[in-house]
Formats: structure tokens, C-alpha cells, sequence
């Protein structure tokens, strides 16, 4: 197939196609910034891609240099030393570059480089992000390389605080990249686990956000037309890496999965966050381990919505249809059925409950949780036992 190439407007400048990482310099000069800091993680810094991004810049004569002090779900001291690096080198902005935790490392480190207050002063609490200095936020060119997070048209960063260890986002509106370079072929080189978990994260934004009880119909038709491009295209995904147009999909719907949901998350998010702050277990796969136990959990709440989400998806059975599609998608892109199968036991369910409900995804489930039924839910993902969450 054709792999499409478009420029779009919405939620920022977006240059989507195939290949179109050539433009990095360009989209620096657009973004205003003519001495960038690349930011990515350490794994990805030895990677060809990460190289031919920096030879780019350099043969198009924009002297950048790389940080990639940044490890898989980022922590405190990763901001830190970023910003050290920033000031030092004299920078003027970043290329967010990366999965999740490279785009929001990079977000954060040009969002923080020019303040005075430290960084939990603009966690995403009421209104907060007021407290900075809007005028010396740095501009930020993003691009990302797995199709999950979205966090490439997004105006916050994840973060884990290393003292508590708990995962704290940080928002400002200003925060959103200027201009995002969304290069299917950076995606090719995913290994099969990490498109899969990946993938998920994209589904639970997409299935969270319509799910939450908020009033937004903008973001839910997003959301199901999202969910439509992962469920045709992130089994082609896995199973082919080179497969560029379903890595063209994917990333689109990723992108709308972050667009989405500013409407809302919900228990998925709620239990995976403390899990991959306590365990450091991939996002997207924990996400994916416990979307069927809160899809059951929810039933009630959301049966009738679902049964509209699979008119349209073309999954016969409503809300039953619903969850096998998802246990199959799941099976079908190898992400495990249980905690087990992420290395997590039971031992810390105390904490992950405590933690679960304060997250600040939790208000967004349709069934208010509670310690108990977060627990339920814990323990029926523990056990394997699908039905064992029913509210
Ligand atoms: N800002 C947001 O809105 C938002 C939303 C969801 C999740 N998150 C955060 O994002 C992080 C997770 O991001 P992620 O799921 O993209 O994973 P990641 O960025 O942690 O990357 C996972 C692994 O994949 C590797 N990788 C990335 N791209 C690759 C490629 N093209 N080829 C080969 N290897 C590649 C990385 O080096 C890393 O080892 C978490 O910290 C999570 O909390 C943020
Ligand atoms: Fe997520």
C-alpha cells in the first residue's frame, strides 16, 4: 500500500510521511531554534536512527548536540542533568526524540531549563502550571520513534520522582512541541515486544478516553476511529516491523490517543502507574496486562457505549465481542495474560492500591475506585482470572 504523507494543523504542525525526518533542520528553523539540544534515551542513542538524525543537522549546518542520560521511564536526575547540559551547551531548544520517555524528557528539560522553581512546583494539579514563566519556556521540534505515548502532540511530561517513586506528570500548555516530524520509518526498527506494548498504550488511550464519564464527543470520535487503525494495524505491525504502512497507522494513532485524552483515563492508567514506577515494567504492557480485568470491571458503566464502539469497529457479540477482540489482539502481539508475566507478584498490593487511588487517572474511571475494588482488580490480574474483576 501507499504509505500517506500529510501535513496537518491539528493538535500542533505535524509533518507526517514516511522518510520525512530529513526535514529536522527545517523544522528547527521553523520551531525558531538554531542551536538544538537532542534529547533521547540510552538505548536509542546507539541506534542508527539517533545518528542520522545528528548527521542531518550537521550536513544541514545546525550544530546540535545529544543527551541521552535518560533512562526508560525517565526519573528526576535524568531533568536534571539535561538541564545542566542545556545551559552549559548554551541551547536555544530541544528535539524531543524517542519513545515516551525520551519526548517527555526533552519536553520537560526545555520547559524547566529557564526557571527558578523546582520541578514538582508544576506537577498537573489544579493550576498549577500558572506558576511559570511562560516566556522562557524553550521551544521543543519533536519526533518520535515507537507508536505509543503520543506524547509528541501532548503539553505533559511523565516523570517518576525518585524519593517516592511514584510517577508525577508535569503540564504546562506551552509544552506542546512546535512542530512534530511523525517518520513511520523510525517506528521500523521496534522489536516485536515494544510495538506490541507500545501499540497497547495507544488502545488503552484511545478505550480510556471513551470511556470516561466526561462530556467531550470531540475527543471520543477521535478515540474510535483510533481504536479502528490498532485493531487493523498493530497485529501487521508486530508481525512485519517493515510493514510501513501499518507503522504509518500506528503512529497516527498514537497521536490520537494523546489528542483523546484530555478527556480522561481510568483504571488502566490508575494501576499501571504505580506498577511501572515500583516494578520499572514497560507502560504500554502493563497498560495491556490490565485492560480486559478493567474492561469487566466497568461492564455496567460502559455496555452500552461499547455495544456502539463495535458497530463500528465490526466486531459481532457487543460487549462480550468487545473483550475477546481484546484478549485476541493481546494474544495475537504476545503481551502477557498476567502481573506474572510483567515479574510482578502480589507482595506490594497495598502500596499499588494506595497509590492507584490518588493517581491522578483514577477520577477519570467510570466506576469510582476505591481501595477494595482496586484491590479486586489487582488480584484478578495477579490470578490470570478475567472474570474475577467484575464489579
Ligand atoms: N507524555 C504522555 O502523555 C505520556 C503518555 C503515556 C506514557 N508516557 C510515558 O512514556 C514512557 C514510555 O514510553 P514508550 O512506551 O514509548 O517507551 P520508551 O520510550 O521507554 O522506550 C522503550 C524502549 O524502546 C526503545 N526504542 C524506542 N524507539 C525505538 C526504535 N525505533 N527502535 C528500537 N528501539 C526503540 C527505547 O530505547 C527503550 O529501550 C513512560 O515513562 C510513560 O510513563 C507519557
Ligand atoms: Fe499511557
Amino acid at each position: 500500500m501507499r504509505v500517506p504523507t500529510a501535513n496537518w494543523s491539528y493538535p500542533t504542525a505535524i509533518r507526517f510521511g514516511a522518510g520525512r525526518i530529513k526535514e529536522l533542520a527545517d523544522a528547527c528553523r521553523t520551531a525558531g531554534i538554531t542551536h538544538p539540544l537532542l534529547v533521547t534515551d540510552a538505548g536509542l542513542a546507539k541506534l542508527p536512527i539517533t545518528t542520522r538524525a545528528m548527521t542531518l543537522l550537521t550536513e544541514a549546518g545546525l550544530p546540535a548536540a545529544l543527551f541521552a542520560d535518560v533512562q526508560s521511564n525517565p526519573v528526576e536526575s535524568n531533568v536534571e542533568t539535561g538541564i545542566a547540559a542545556f545551559r552549559s551547551g548554551e541551547h536555544d531548544g530541544v528535539i524531543a526524540f524517542g519513545g515516551g520517555s525520551g519526548l517527555d524528557t526533552g519536553k520537560v528539560i526545555a520547559f524547566m531549563a529557564r526557571q527558578t522553581r523546582p520541578l514538582w512546583d508544576f506537577e498537573d494539579i489544579g493550576d498549577w502550571w500558572t506558576r511559570a514563566d511562560a516566556d522562557k519556556i524553550a521551544p521543543v521540534v519533536a519526533a518520535p520513534t515507537t507508536a505509543g505515548t503520543g506524547s509528541e502532540v501532548g503539553r505533559a511530561g511523565v516523570i517518576t520522582q525518585e524519593t517516592t517513586h511514584t510517577k508525577k506528570v508535569i503540564f504546562h500548555p506551552k509544552m506542546m512541541p512546535r512542530v512534530v516530524i511523525c517518520d513511520p520509518e523510525l517506528t521500523a526498527g521496534m522489536p516485536p515486544a515494544i510495538t506490541a506494548g507500545t501499540g497497547m498504550d495507544a488502545l488503552a488511550h484511545c478505550l480510556e478516553a471513551y470511556c470516561a464519564p466526561s462530556y467531550h464527543p470531540m475527543a471520543e470520535g477521535i478515540a474510535v476511529e483510533g481504536m479502528r487503525l490498532i485493531f487493523t494495524n498493530l497485529p501487521k505491525a508486530v508481525a512485519n516491523g517493515n510493514d510501513l504502512g501499518a507503522r504509518a497507522h500506528m503512529m497516527s494513532a498514537a497521536a490520537m490517543g494523546a489528542a483523546a485524552f484530555q478527556k480522561g483515563l481510568g483504571a488502566i492508567h490508575a494501576l499501571s502507574h504505580p506498577v511501572g514506577a515500583l516494578y520499572n515494567t514497560h507502560h504500554g504492557t502493563t497498560n495491556g496486562v490490565f485492560m480486559p480485568y478493567v474492561l469487566v470491571f466497568n461492564r455496567q458503566a460502559i455496555e452500552a457505549k461499547i455495544n456502539r464502539l463495535t458497530g463500528f469497529l465490526g466486531i459481532a457479540g457487543g460487549f462480550d465481542g468487545f473483550l475477546k477482540a481484546v484478549l485476541d489482539l493481546r494474544k495475537k502481539t504476545g503481551v502477557p495474560h498476567d502481573l506474572g508475566g510483567l515479574g510482578v507478584d502480589g507482595s506490594r498490593v497495598e502500596t499499588i492500591v494506595e497509590m492507584a487511588i490518588v493517581d491522578p487517572t483514577a477520577g477519570g474511571n467510570p466506576v469510582p475506585l476505591t481501595k477494595e475494588r482496586s484491590r479486586k482488580l489487582f488480584d484478578a490480574a495477579i490470578k490470570g482470572d478475567v472474570a474475577a474483576a467484575a464489579a
